[in-house]
C-alpha cells in the first residue's frame, strides 16, 4: 500500500484523489488517508502530491511509521473523497513545515 505522511496535513492539496484508479482517498478536516485495503500499489499518486508527502509502504521515512496505521485508522471513519478541489488557505505557508502531525485534526 501507499500512505499519505505528515506533510500532507494542513496543506491537502488533492491532487492525488484524481489519479487513483480505485478510488481509496479518505478525507478528514486538514488531512488525507489511503485505505490500506482497497490500494492496489499502483503508485500514480505518488508523483502527483506537490508536497511529496505520498510513500510506498516501504519507504516511509522512519520518523513517520506512525503514519501507516493512522492511514489505516483513519480511512474507516473518514468519507471517501474522488475528485480533486482546491488546497487548504495557508497550503504554502505549511508546506515542508516538520512535525505538523500536532495539528492533525480528526
Ligand atoms: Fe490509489 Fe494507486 Fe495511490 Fe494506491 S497507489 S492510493 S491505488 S493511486
Ligand atoms: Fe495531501 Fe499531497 Fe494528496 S498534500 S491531499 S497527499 S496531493
Amino acid at each position: 500500500t501507499f500512505v499519505v505522511t505528515d506533510n500532507c496535513i494542513l496543506c491537502k492539496y488533492t491532487d492525488c484523489v484524481e489519479v487513483c484508479p480505485v478510488d481509496c482517498f479518505y478525507e478528514g478536516p486538514n488531512f488525507l488517508v489511503i485505505d490500506p485495503d482497497e490500494c492496489i500499489d499502483c503508485a500514480l499518486c505518488e508523483p502527483e502530491c506537490p508536497a511529496n508527502a505520498i510513500f510506498s509502504e516501504d519507504e516511509v521515512p522512519k520518523d513517520q511509521e506512525m503514519f501507516t496505521q493512522l492511514n489505516e485508522e483513519l480511512a474507516q471513519k473518514w468519507p471517501n473523497i474522488t475528485e480533486m478541489k482546491g488546497q487548504m488557505p495557508e497550503a504554502e505557508k505549511w508546506d515542508g513545515v516538520e512535525g505538523k502531525i500536532q495539528y492533525l485534526e480528526r
